[in-house]
């Protein structure tokens, strides 16, 4: 399972990219809302400088003829950007239109298995099916991720399925378990996945028994009888 990272922050991009994890980064306009000072194409722009990988930007139309200008026009700014557009007839029309064009598309906001196979079927490259937005409503998030997974496999779908909404870090271990393709971690989600109090404590005492050795062999060796 590759992972993305689901923000616009360069910064955070920059960083984890040095991790050398990173496989590409979801944006949406929530996520470029928390953003300053820069264009839309300057933000996708600057993390293709980052990141050599799929770099979802959203389009914001609801018909399928502005969300084919909007994409085209994103399209241009870097081969790795892949075109959102939501789970919604005009969406899945909008992909099989890109895709005689060749450009790449991430079908968002899924919470059904339905909405995932008619992206599918529609030619998305990507299928993103939100799982912590189903389990704000007490539906199971994850079970929509092993649902899709199985549907792609049993009929030979090649849309890679990209776990999103991640709110902590066992849903990484869930989502790769049930076989998704990628997930894409929020940054505080992926740095709280990083750590662990025992390598910190091992870390710590390995340290201090450097010292002592670093110490006891600076000691002139003690003259034996
Ligand atoms: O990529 C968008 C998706 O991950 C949204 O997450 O936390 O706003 O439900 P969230």
């Amino acid at each position: 399972m590759r992972i993305f990272l689901d923000t616009a922050d360069i910064e955070e991009i920059r960083e984890v990219a040095r991790w050398g994890i990173l496989s590409g980064v979801t944006t949406n306009p929530t996520l470029m809302s928390r953003t300053s000072g820069m264009s839309h194409e300057d933000v996708i722009k600057h993390i293709a400088d980052l990141v050599d990988g799929p770099i979802s930007a959203e389009t914001i139309s609801l018909d399928a003829d502005g969300m084919l200008d909007e994409g085209r026009r994103f399209a241009k700014w870097h081969p790795n950007v892949v075109i959102k557009v939501p789970s919604i007839p005009a969406g899945w029309e909008a992909v099989s239109r890109f895709k005689k064009e060749g450009i790449r598309t991430n079908v968002t906001l899924c919470f059904s298995a339905n909405q995932a196979l008619f992206a599918a079927l529609a030619g998305a490259y990507i299928i993103s099916p939100f799982l912590g937005r189903l389990d704000d409503i007490s539906e199971d998030g994850m079970q929509l991720v092993r649902d899709i997974v199985d549907i792609y496999r049993i009929h030979e779908m090649e849309t890679l399925v990209l776990a999103a909404s991640i709110r902590h870090p066992l849903h990484i271990i869930e989502a790769a378990k049930a076989g998704a393709d990628i997930a894409t971690v929020p940054y505080k989600v992926l740095e709280a996945a990083t750590k662990h109090p025992l390598t910190d404590k091992g870390i710590d005492s390995f340290l201090k028994d450097w010292e002592k050795f670093q110490g006891s062999q600076r000691q002139p060796a003690a003259v034996a009888g």
